[in-house]
C-alpha cells in the first residue's frame, strides 16, 4: 500500500473509466427513478425509503437524508476505509488501468518499487491459491471438523462469507498441490505457510496441519495471512501467519472486509480479541464488529477505525488480561479523538461464550449500557479505594496520562468532572494535577493528512482538506444558483452572461464559482464531470450535490430559467443592499463634493431597486 502519487491527468482516467453506479450497486440496490438518475437505500445511515440518489451522467451521490455527497473516489474512501491513493490504485485495478510508475524515483528505485509490486502481488496470489486449498479440503475434512465446527456452532452461511478452511493432518497436502502449481516456494516459505526441513535435508512441509483455517482479509479483499486453530484442546491453540511485508497485525483487523459497511452504518464499531468472538457476534447479528489479531490495539488500528466511526466499544474477554489490553486501549483510542466505550463481560465470560449462554438479546442490553471506556478503567482502579489523601494522589497520578490523551476537549472535561466527584475533589484540583505532570508525556499530535497528491500542473480530482471551499451559512440563492449552473452547460452560460457572480455575497460561493470556472476551462466539452470533481473541494459537499435532488433535478428548461433569473434577482437585490449601506455609512463627515457624488450613487442603487423589484 505504498502512498503512490498520481497525476492528476491519471486520476481523471482512472474516474472516467468507472462507473459510479456499478460501483455503488455493489453496495446498495439502485433503481431507475429518472433518465440519469438511481434511488436506493443509502449505505451511509439506516433508512427504510430510500434517500439515496445516484446521478450516472454527473457521477455523484447525494443522500437527501444524512446529506452525504461525492463522487467514486470518496464513495470507495469511505466505504472502504482506504486512503484517496488506495482508492485510485483500487479503482485502476478494477478498470484494468496500469498503475503508472512513480514518476520521482529514479531509474533503479523505479525497479525496485517494481520488483516489490511483482513480489507483492504474487504473495497475495499464492495466499489467495492457500485459502482457496483449505477451502476446499474442507468439504472433504474428516467427520470431526464437521462436529467441531458444530460443536462451536458456526453456521455454513458463515464458513461460506468467511471462507473459513481445513488444513490436512499431513505434512505435505499444501506444499504438494503447489509444487505441481509451480508455486515458488521460497515465496510460499515466507508467508509462513511451510517451511523447508532445512538442516542438510530437502523439501518443505506444511505449516498448518490438521487445523481450522481462518483466511485474513484486507479491505479490498487480499488474502493477508491466516488464522489456524487447533481442532478442541492443545497447543498452540491458534497458529498465525508471521508478519511480513504484506502482513502488518499491528494495522489489519479480521473481518473488517465484511463488516466495514455495517461499521458505517451504525455508526459504531465493537472491537473484540478474537477471530472466534467476532463470528459469533456476527453471526448473532452484531454485524459491525472486527477483530485484533491476538496483537495489542495499536495507534494505527484506532486511525483506521476512525475512518468509519467515532464510536468505539471495546468488548474484551472477562479474565484480567481482557481488561488488561482493554486499558491499554485508552489512551490509544482517546489520542484519536474517538470515544471509546467499555464493556467487561461478567464471570470472565468471552463474548462468544457470553451469546452461547445468554443470547444476543443480552449482549444487546449490556452494550446499549456499555459505560465510558475511561469510566470502566476508572472504577476498577477504585476497588478498594478508601478516600485517603495518598490514595487521591496515587490515583490521579494513574488516570493524568488517560486523561490528557483525550484529543477531543469536550471529553477531557466530562471526564475531569467524573474523577472530581468520584474523588470528592474540585475539578480544578484534577486540573492542577494534569498540569504538574504534563511534562511526563505528551499524547501525540494528531496527524493531518494532506492529500497533496496531484504532483504539479492542475489539481483537478483532489483537494487537501484544508483547502475545502467552505459553503456553510451560503444563502439559499446562491447554493441554488450555483446548483442549476452545474446542471447544464447553457444554465451555466446564462449566470456567466449575467455577470452576477461578481455579486455573490458568499465568499464560498464566490471561490466555488472562480474553481467552477477553472475546471470548466480545463475539462472542455466535459461539463458533466464538473460536480464530481468540485464536490470533492467543497464542504459541505452536499452543498453542490442539490441538484440531483427534487426540487432541482426535475426541473424542465423553462422552470430552470424562471429559478436563474429569480435567484439572479435575489441576489441583486442583496448586493445593492448592501452597497446603499456601505456608502450612506462612508457619507458622514465628508466634504459636500464627494458626498454629492455618493449620494448620486444611492440614487442610482435606488433606482436599479426598484427596477428589480417591479419586475417580479
Ligand atoms: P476460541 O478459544 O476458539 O474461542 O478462540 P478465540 O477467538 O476466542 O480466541 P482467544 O480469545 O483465546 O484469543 C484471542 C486471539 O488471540 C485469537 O483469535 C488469536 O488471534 C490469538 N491467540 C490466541 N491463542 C493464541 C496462540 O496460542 N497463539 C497465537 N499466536 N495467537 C493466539
Ligand atoms: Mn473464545
Amino acid at each position: 500500500m505504498g502512498a503512490l502519487k498520481f497525476s492528476s491527468e491519471f486520476i481523471e482516467r482512472v474516474r472516467e473509466s468507472t462507473n459510479i453506479v456499478d460501483i455503488i450497486s455493489s453496495q446498495t440496490q439502485l433503481k431507475r427513478s429518472g433518465p440519469n438518475r438511481l434511488m436506493g437505500l443509502c449505505p451511509f445511515h439506516m433508512e427504510k425509503t430510500p434517500s439515496f440518489s445516484v446521478s450516472e451522467d454527473k457521477q455523484m451521490y447525494h443522500c437527501f437524508g444524512c446529506k452525504r455527497a461525492g463522487n467514486v473516489f470518496t464513495f470507495i474512501q469511505e466505504t472502504q476505509g482506504l486512503s484517496f491513493p488506495e482508492t485510485v490504485e483500487y479503482l485502476a485495478q478494477k478498470a484494468g488501468i496500469p498503475i503508472p510508475k512513480e514518476s520521482r524515483l529514479n531509474q533503479s528505485q523505479e525497479a525496485d518499487q517494481d520488483q516489490k509490486k511483482v513480489q507483492e502481488k504474487l504473495k497475495f496470489r499464492i495466499n489467495q491459491f492457500a485459502a482457496q486449498y483449505f477451502q476446499v479440503q474442507l468439504r472433504s475434512a474428516p467427520i470431526k471438523v464437521a462436529e467441531y465446527l458444530k460443536a462451536r456452532r458456526i453456521e455454513p452461511e458463515t464458513i461460506e462469507k468467511f471462507q473459513l478452511g481445513y488444513a490436512s493432518g499431513e505434512w505435505e497436502s499444501l506444499v504438494g498441490t503447489m509444487q505441481r502449481k509451480g508455486i515458488p516456494l521460497a515465496e510460499a516459505e515466507s508467508l509462513g505457510l511451510i517451511r523447508s526441513r532445512g538442516a542438510g535435508k530437502s523439501g518443505h512441509f506444511d505449516m498448518f496441519r490438521d487445523r481450522l483455517m481462518f483466511p485474513i482479509f484486507s479491505p479490498t479483499g487480499q488474502v493477508l495471512g491466516f488464522g489456524g486453530r487447533i481442532l478442541g484442546e492443545g497447543q498452540p491453540k491458534y497458529l498465525n501467519s508471521p508478519e511480513s511485508e504484506v502482513f502488518h497485525k499491528g494495522r489489519v483487523f479480521y473481518g473488517l472486509h465484511e463488516s466495514a459497511k455495517h461499521i458505517r452504518l451504525d455508526d459504531q464499531v465493537i472491537v473484540v480479541e478474537g477471530y472466534m468472538d467476532f463470528l459469533a457476534l456476527y453471526q448473532a447479528g452484531f454485524k459491525s464488529v472486527v477483530a485484533t489479531l491476538g496483537t495489542a490495539l495499536t495507534a494505527e488500528h484506532a486511525r483506521l477505525l476512525k475512518r468509519f466511526t467515532k464510536n468505539v466499544i471495546v468488548l474484551f474477554d472477562g479474565d484480567s488480561a481482557g481488561q488488561e489490553a482493554a486499558e491499554r486501549s485508552l489512551p490509544i483510542l482517546l489520542s484519536e479523538g474517538l470515544t471509546p466505550r467499555g464493556l467487561i463481560l461478567p464471570s470472565e465470560l468471552d463474548p462468544d461464550e457470553f451469546i452461547q449462554e445468554n443470547g444476543p438479546e443480552a449482549l444487546r442490553e449490556a452494550l446499549k449500557s456499555a459505560p465510558e471506556l475511561f469510566v470502566m478503567v476508572f472504577e476498577r482502579h477504585l476497588k478498594g479505594y478508601r478516600e485517603s489523601a495518598a490514595e487521591k494522589v496515587a490515583l490521579i497520578d494513574k488516570l493524568s496520562p488517560w486523561l490528557k490523551s483525550a484529543r477531543d476537549e469536550r471529553l477531557r472535561d466530562l471526564y475531569v468532572s467524573e474523577v472530581a466527584e468520584r474523588l470528592r475533589v474540585e475539578p480544578d484540583w484534577v486540573y492542577r494535577a494534569l498540569e504538574g505532570a504534563r511534562t511526563r508525556h505528551e499524547p501525540p499530535k494528531g496527524t493531518s493528512v494532506s492529500s497533496s497528491l496531484v504532483e504539479g500542473g492542475r489539481k483537478v480530482a483532489v483537494a487537501a482538506k484544508a483547502e475545502l471551499i467552505d459553503l456553510k451559512g451560503a444563502p439559499r440563492s446562491e447554493l441554488y444558483l450555483l446548483n442549476v449552473a452545474l446542471m447544464k452547460d447553457e444554465y451555466y452560460q446564462q449566470v456567466k452572461a449575467s455577470g452576477v457572480t461578481a455579486q455573490l455575497s458568499h465568499p464560498g460561493v464566490r471561490r466555488a464559482f472562480e474553481r467552477f470556472e477553472q475546471l470548466y476551462l480545463q475539462l472542455p466539452n466535459k461539463f458533466d464531470s464538473l460536480s464530481s470533481l468540485l464536490v470533492v473541494e467543497v464542504a459541505p459537499a452536499e452543498a453542490v450535490g442539490l441538484h440531483l435532488q427534487p426540487p432541482l433535478v426535475d426541473l424542465t428548461v423553462e422552470g430552470a430559467v424562471k429559478l436563474i433569473s429569480d435567484c439572479i434577482r435575489k441576489i441583486q437585490e442583496v448586493h445593492l443592499r448592501t452597497e446603499s449601506k456601505k456608502l450612506r455609512s462612508s457619507l458622514k463627515g465628508q466634504d459636500p463634493e464627494s458626498q454629492r457624488e455618493k449620494l448620486e450613487q444611492i440614487m442610482n442603487i435606488h433606482r436599479s431597486r426598484h427596477f428589480l423589484t417591479k419586475d417580479s
